[in-house]
């Protein structure tokens, strides 16, 4: 039987001792930084937590907790997405629409550490996100509430790749021998934590359709290696379309996500056409590859797509509130 290992799920424990094996589970970390900190094990439990909230499962023992959430950076998904995850949990969320009002602000200058020892101890969870790389792992250094990154420039989104891995199994029912493509910007936060999920996935190759003046970082190319996954790189996302079960896109250029929201720097976003998906091109090719995107898009999968049966993208934002309830079930109730 796969875990059911926390919060909500041991709510649902018939034996005492499924709640200690399941609470044990719970304390294994503190708080979720990098995707490289979970196993097979969390990743299998948190999307098994995640199917019983999606089946209505309303847990009773986070009423009442706090999670802050600090965005020092745009959002709206996940942003938004912790926000409902907190109230469908029975727990509130906080925090500032422009954290340039925070004490953190340049005038003030007061650090992100000193921040994190303040905020944690008027709540129960931080949620963070900054350009900077290493961020939420210095916050959580001084905090004495678990801290979720929502992304920390170039480094991780660990939340977003759990998701991601969670609606591709919903879709393909098994990513075990299957080809996953990833097409754009192959420098993003996204894929290097997607990259350390998959490990645990067996698919039969990852298939890069990266700009040419990107190269897939190494540490990225080690991953892969270390972990024997096949790997080739297209220059035509039609290959992608023709070859692959599921491609998961990304902008053609994300150098916006390591630049401080004040910058007013904005990526060159014009996408060359052998990068794009259209409507079109899924009926050329009769392609049934599944169309995944942590979104915000924009050229890189035309709206014409949206209605196709290939297009998962919007499915995939509403099966992450499931996760992120899992995600902050698991570290409330360790806390
Ligand atoms: N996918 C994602 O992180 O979206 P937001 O930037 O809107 O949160």
């Amino acid at each position: 039987m796969a875990y059911l290992l926390y919060g909500a799920a041991n709510q649902l424990a018939r034996h005492p001792r499924e709640a200690v094996v399941r609470k044990a589970r719970a304390d294994r970390f503190r708080h979720l930084l990098s995707a490289r900190d979970l196993d097979i094990e969390d990743v299998d439990a948190f999307c098994q937590v995640a199917d019983e909230f999606e089946a209505g499962f309303v847990p009773t023992h986070l009423s009442g907790r706090t999670v802050a959430l600090l965005f020092f950076q745009s959002s709206t998904r996940t942003r938004l997405g912790f926000e409902t995850a907190a109230v469908a949990l029975g727990a509130h969320a906080i925090g500032m629409e422009d954290m340039s009002a925070s004490r953190t602000n340049a005038r003030v200058g007061e650090s992100l550490e000193d921040c994190a020892a303040v905020v944690s101890r008027l709540c129960d969870a931080i949620v963070v996100r900054h350009h900077e790389p290493g961020v939420a792992a210095r916050m959580a250094a001084k905090s004495v509430a678990p801290v979720i990154n929502a992304g920390d420039g170039w480094n991780e989104h660990p939340t977003q790749a759990l998701i991601d891995i969670y609606a591709m199994r919903r879709g393909l029912g098994t990513l075990r021998g299957k080809s996953i493509a990833f097409g754009g910007d192959p420098r993003g936060r996204v894929v290097r934590s997607l990259i350390q999920l998959l490990r645990f996935e067996a698919p039969r190759e990852i298939v890069f359709c990266p700009p040419p003046r990107y190269g897939i970082p190494p540490d990225i190319l080690t991953a892969l290696i270390e972990n024997q996954i096949s790997f080739r790189i297209i220059t035509d996302i039609r290959q992608a379309l023709t070859d692959c079960d599921a491609i998961t896109m990304a902008p053609y250029d994300m150098s916006e996500i390591g630049e401080p929201a004040a910058s007013g720097f904005v990526s060159p976003h014009q996408t060359p056409e052998s990068y794009v998906i259209t409507l079109d091109k899924i009926e050329q090719t009769g392609s049934r590859a599944l169309l995944y995107h942590p979104l915000p898009r924009f050229e890189e999968i035309d709206p014409s797509c949206d209605l196709s049966p290939n297009a998962m993208y919007f499915e995939q934002v509403r099966l992450s509130k499931f996760m992120r309830m899992a995600v902050l079930d698991r570290l409330l109730s360790a806390s």
